[in-house]
């Protein structure tokens, strides 16, 4: 017993430890409350015959699984131990991963896998890649029914990587993660393009430029935390709901909305700041901070009830939505409405981003992936209108027509098919073109234009806004709308599935 403990030996430990990483067990016991994790399977053996592998012991087979609770909640882990044969995945290995994932899913719990393993386990073959099926299929299964965390601690190569992208979060840490389909040998021999590993998988690549990664960090420490703070947020099932906490006043000292929000229409402002302004303690999770920063999206507390919330942000692109923020917005709505996490919106856009190169990357197919998982999420959904509200911006965001519970405006909202300056060259062209001072002419149909269609007033006329609100009392009203909607329920035609744009 207390041999397979020990994992890969001293040796192999001392390694693992000089290159910055705790092992799989310490991992372990540093997420889970003191004395809670219950281990299984610890004898377990290996099943490789060819290259000499059945005169191995691999204790563990390279792999530690059981149940645990974060701050009380009960959760299913495996953890992966590099010290043994690299981590490497062979077929009692990922018995054990598939077992504690089925109790996972049969439990109703979350699951959190750390990964640190060099891949497929070469000697075992297609044992190997046998065993990659039968956890990506339980991750299909499980999704939309447990929360599923991966932890990128280490090496993740090959088609291992598929698994934590079947997955709702992926925590990466800075040096420490390296994720990638083929690494940079292949890369050389195949293409002949250089480069190093941390250049082409390291965390900061995941969490700022392909998104695979939603949480970064700087040490393992943190990352751990980041994890429980996420689990205090979200419910452990699609049967049940987020915890409720204490109901906590934002910390009005420090985030003054009408400060935050600037006069001039024109001035960018951090849209995290408004929603630091408006929630619970103003504590906001931010998930994949780095990556589509036009759009922010996070979970975060009003009156104690955890929502999603979903805003443009002014300060990046003028919050436009384009390919990449379509993507990241889409999926985690369909988190928040698996789980049965109301939705707020905050708009703020001048609509889809122009240009050759996101029409090319696919914007129409990308942006349809917001249309249709607002259309379909059946949590309650509450949009507020801030400033800009364009085109299909405007309809994106949770609008009433993708069937909104509540949306209300600001004064300063405008909601138009496009921004004043575009929409009178266009229509008062030959106005102004004739005109003897076509600048002046100009001037005065784009003022004209925005008295009558840059307000809220409008919209709010045709019932698409239910009411325009002052700043200061969104909090209110959003605590307002949240518990008169508790108990929505929406029932969508019955169909085996629909067809998003994947
Ligand atoms: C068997 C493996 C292994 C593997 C590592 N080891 N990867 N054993 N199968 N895939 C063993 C090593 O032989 C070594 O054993 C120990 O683990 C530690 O490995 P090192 O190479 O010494 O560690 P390090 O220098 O840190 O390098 C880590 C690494 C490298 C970058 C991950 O080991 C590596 O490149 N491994 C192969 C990666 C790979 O190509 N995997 C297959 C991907 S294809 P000893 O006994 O010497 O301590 C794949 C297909 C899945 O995964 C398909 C699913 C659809």
């Amino acid at each position: 017993m207390r041999y397979a403990l020990k994992g890969g030996g001293t040796k192999a430990i001392e390694k693992q430890k000089a290159t910055g990483k705790m092992t799989a067990r310490e991992r372990i016991i540093a997420l889970l409350d003191p004395k809670s994790f219950h281990e299984y399977d610890l004898f377990v053996e290996h099943a490789g015959k060819d290259f000499d592998m059945d005169k191995k012991y691999l204790p563990g087979d390279g792999v530690i699984t059981g149940t645990g609770t974060i701050s009380g909640y009960p959760a299913c882990i495996f953890a992966q131990d590099f010290t043994v044969a690299g981590g490497s995945l062979g077929w009692m290995h990922a018995k054990k991963i598939t077992k504690i994932m089925d109790h996972a899913l049969n439990l109703k719990v979350p699951l959190i896998g750390i990964n640190d393993s060099g891949g497929a386990r070469i000697q075992e073959g297609v044992n190997s890649l046998a065993g990659y099926g039968e956890i990506f299929y339980r991750n299909t299964m499980a999704s939309g029914l447990i929360p599923q965390i991966s932890v990128i601690l280490g090496p993740c190569a090959g088609g291992a990587v598929y698994s934590p992208a079947l997955t709702d979060f992926v925590f990466v840490v800075d040096k420490i993660s390296k994720m990638f389909i083929t690494g940079p040998e292949v890369i050389k021999t195949t293409i002949g393009e250089e480069i190093s590993m941390e250049d082409l998988g390291g965390a900061r690549v995941h969490a700022e430029t392909s998104g695979n990664a939603h949480f970064f960090a700087e040490s393992e420490q943190e990352c751990l935390d980041q994890i429980k703070q996420l689990v205090s947020f979200i419910p452990w099932n699609n049967e049940r709901k987020a915890k409720s906490f204490p109901k906590k006043p934002p910390r009005s000292r420090t985030y003054k909305i009408d400060e935050i929000f600037p006069t001039n229409p024109r001035q960018p402002y951090d849209i995290r700041e408004i929603i630091k302004s408006i929630c619970d303690d103003s504590e906001f999770l931010e998930v994949q901070k780095l990556f589509a920063q036009n759009i922010v999206i996070g979970f975060a507390r009003l009156g104690g009830e955890t929502v999603g919330f979903v805003g443009n942000q002014p300060l990046v692109l003028a919050g436009v939505l384009d390919v990449d923020s379509s993507d990241k917005a889409a999926r985690f709505i369909r988190f928040c409405d698996a789980f049965n996490i109301p939705l707020v919106t905050l708009v703020d856009l001048p609509g889809y981003l122009p240009g050759v190169d996101q029409e090319h990357a696919g914007v129409i197919r990308h942006g349809a992936k917001l249309l249709y998982a607002y259309s379909e999420a059946t949590v309650p959904k509450i949009t507020v209108i801030l400033r800009k509200a364009y085109g299909g911006g405007y309809i994106a965001m949770c609008s009433h027509h993708l069937k909104a519970d509540f949306v209300f405006a600001w004064p300063t909202a405008e909601i138009a098919v496009m921004g004043p300056e575009g929409a009178a060259n266009i229509i008062f062209r030959n106005e102004i073109k004739n005109a003897e001072n076509p600048e002046e002419v100009r001037k005065q149909k784009i003022k004209e234009y925005k008295e009558k269609f840059a307000n809220p007033y409008v919209a709010a006329a045709y019932g698409y806004i239910d009411a325009v609100i002052d700043p200061s009392e969104t909090r209110k009203q959003l605590i307002y709308a949240l518990e008169v909607s508790s108990d929505k329920k929406v029932y969508l035609p019955e169909k085996k599935h629909g067809i998003p744009p994947f």
